[in-house]
């Protein structure tokens, strides 16, 4: 299907903008980038003469850090911008940080912001192709594909499968991407998590809502831990992290009514003890690192696939 499918985009804003067809080709075409991460001399000259700019307004370490790897493995030019280190923190605007990039002629531009939509509005500021790394509680597609990505390769289809999404919803541009991504797939999404963090438009995605986690995961064959996004709230929406661990921790006691060979994933950082016990996190169904390798390749294909290498 996808190999003889051309991919007609110019951004990566959200997963809601790919058809499966769009998905299967990058999720093939990341296939094919794998193993150049394997060699011994990790670089192929595919876009050899593009530059890439990182713009990080909030912090990152692996999606910064897979980005910076993929282009610079396909032999592109990279320059990282942080917060501190932009004119931002001197009043400029984003608008205004746009022309100026824009004016230095980038091929693609990588963003991440804590205001969902800012992804889109740079696109109205610029020729440059823009890729949304994280926009506030909206949507990281990258991560969702690598999280496709790994699911398929631990599975081999992702079709009819059920995962679990277990906590802060609400706050997770992850979880929004993934239940976006995983429903086109064919596969069947629950999600569980405090009633506050539980918004009622999940439904209206496609996703089962389960108050009682144990429900979530029942029989499912990948459940995924979430952090509580402290940083995107003011007011507690929790009583203490020591009870939220109690009912909504990823542990050994909840997996047991998962499937026993339930993949265990997390974006990631992940706070041991938390939304997930480090036994199950280091475990062997982990694919927590895996979904880290993976984001590297994922994101080489989105780059050949937006900047049409040679
Ligand atoms: N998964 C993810 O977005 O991690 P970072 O915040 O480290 O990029």
């Amino acid at each position: 299907m996808a190999a003889e499918f051309h991919f007609k985009h110019k951004h990566i804003l959200s997963l809601e903008d790919l058809t499966p067809d769009d998905v299967e080709l990058i999720l093939q075409t990341a296939e094919s980038f794998k193993e150049i991460s394997t060699r011994a001399i990790k670089k192929v000259p595919t876009l050899r003469g593009r530059t890439v700019v990182n713009l990080f307004f909030e912090p990152s370490t692996r999606t910064r850090l897979s980005f910076e790897i993929a282009a610079k493995r396909m032999s592109a030019d990279t320059f990282n911008i942080s917060a501190s280190t932009s004119s931002a923190v001197k009043g400029e605007s984003l608008v205004d940080t746009a022309r100026n990039l824009e004016a230095m002629s980038p091929d693609l531009i990588i963003i991440r912001h804590a205001s969902s939509g800012t992804p889109n509005l740079l696109t109205a500021h610029v020729n440059a192709s823009v890729i949304n790394a994280g926009d506030g509680t909206h949507e990281h597609p990258s991560q969702g594909l690598l999280d496709l990505f790994t699911v398929r390769e631990a599975k081999g289809v992702i079709a009819g499968l059920k995962v679990a999404i277990i906590g802060d919803i609400a706050h997770s541009r992850v979880a929004h991407s993934d239940i976006i991504g995983f429903k086109k797939m064919g596969a069947e999404v629950t999600v569980s998590g405090p009633a506050t963090m539980l918004p009622s438009y999940l439904e209206g995605m496609g996703a089962t809502v389960c108050s009682d986690p144990r429900e979530a995961v029942a029989g499912a064959d990948v459940v995924m831990a979430l952090r509580i996004q402290q940083e995107r709230f003011h007011d507690p929406l929790i009583p203490s992290l020591r009870e939220y661990a109690t009912y909504f921790g990823v542990n050994r006691q909840l997996l047991k009514a998962a499937k026993p060979d339930a993949l265990i994933m997390h974006p990631g950082p992940i706070n041991r003890g938390v939304e997930i016990d480090p036994a199950v996190a280091d475990g062997p169904y982990s694919v927590i690192l895996d979904q880290v390798t993976n984001g590297v390749a994922v994101r080489m294909a989105l780059l050949y696939l937006l900047m049409g290498g040679d």
